[in-house]
């Protein structure tokens, strides 16, 4: 049999050479862009495998007419990019890169989370600005760390990762989750689970690490936001629309809470009118698992997970199980 496979955006060569190996045709978009919806739609058609970025919407429309696909390896751990329920219907696998970017996403909020409470941008401009006229006892003054509490929502993987690393400065957590009680957080941390209620009103840094569904979409909205603490900061590294954007702006604008920390936007990449002009937000372009390291183990488990299925075996990271019959 030959096999055809399109890869939406160019990736790291690890995972191209592994489909080589089996696939006749591999073809990556030639642009240095992301494809139209109508350039996506025509990639797709005739090819059994794709791998898509979370900024791909893959829709039942598109699996329709790309009537050869078996399976669409999303090239990121969260898919609600992806019509899973429809993949699902045509028997095409839905894939995804679990584990191998929870410590470079874990870091990349804790990166934020040092850059807005120790106000390194601000002082990264002051400094470029030729502004930096010498030490002053109160020029651009943060917060500390050590002792404060910890809140994390969504203590899956990632969000287990970003909790460990708060042992360093011997923090206080507390955790929400959709799944059942973390016992390593539990353990190791001696970390509670509570409700958002009492998340939002005792945590000092607020980390958000929920997926993206009709239960999470503006899970912070207005109300939860005015629960914080005005000294409070609140780190996304997870989606956007987890938080509904315009009431953070307006939160940040009134300085309700101390600060925010984003690597990811309600409508990526496009910024709510506002947030850009704030200081008191740190914004990152969607770099939670850009490490060379990272980007190079998700792009061999994307490519072994088209490899299996198009030898008719179950992938590692299938994230519909009853598509594969
Ligand atoms: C990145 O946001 C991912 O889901 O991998
Ligand atoms: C989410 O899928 C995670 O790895 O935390």
């Amino acid at each position: 049999m030959t096999f055809s496979v399109f890869i939406t955006r160019k990736i790291p060569e690890e995972g191209v050479k592994i489909l080589k190996t089996v696939c006749q045709k591999v073809e990556v978009n030639p642009h240095d862009r992301l494809l139209t919806y109508d350039e996506l739609l025509k990639e797709a058609k005739g090819r059994d495998a794709i791998i898509t970025m979370l900024s791909d919407r893959i829709d039942a429309r598109l699996m329709q007419e790309a009537a050869n696909l078996k399976i669409v390896a999303n090239y990121a751990v969260g898919y609600d990019n992806i019509d899973v329920k429809a993949a699902t219907a045509k028997g095409i696998v839905v894939t995804n890169t679990p584990g191998v970017l929870t410590d470079s996403t874990a870091d990349m909020a804790w990166a934020l989370l040092f850059s807005i409470t120790r106000r390194i941008v601000e002082g990264d401009k002051l400094s470029r600005a030729g502004k930096f006229t010498g030490w002053a006892p109160m020029m651009l003054l943060g917060g500390d760390l050590v002792g404060k509490t910890l809140g994390i929502i969504g203590a899956g993987r990632i969000g287990t990762a970003m909790a460990m690393r708060s042992r360093g400065w011997n923090m206080r957590v507390l955790y929400m989750t959709q799944q059942s009680r973390n016992a390593v957080l539990e353990e190791m941390l001696g970390a509670q689970r509570v409700n958002l209620e009492m998340l939002l009103r005792q945590s000092d840094f607020i980390s958000l690490h929920a997926p993206l569904s009709e239960k999470t979409r503006h899970l912070i909205g207005a109300k939860e936001l005015s629960l914080m603490k005005r000294t409070a900061y609140l780190i996304n590294t997870g989606r956007g629309a987890v938080i509904d954007e315009a009431a953070l702006v307006h939160t940040l604008r009134n300085k309700q809470i101390a600060g925010a920390g984003l690597d990811v936007y309600e409508e990526e990449p496009k910024l709510k009118p506002g947030l850009a002009e704030l200081d008191n937000v740190v914004l990152a372009p969607h770099l939670g698992s850009a490490t060379n390291e990272t980007r190079a183990k998700m792009a061999v488990m994307a490519a072994e997970n088209i490899v299996a299925v198009l030898h008719n075996q179950r992938p590692n990271n299938c994230v519909n199980p009853e598509a594969h019959t």
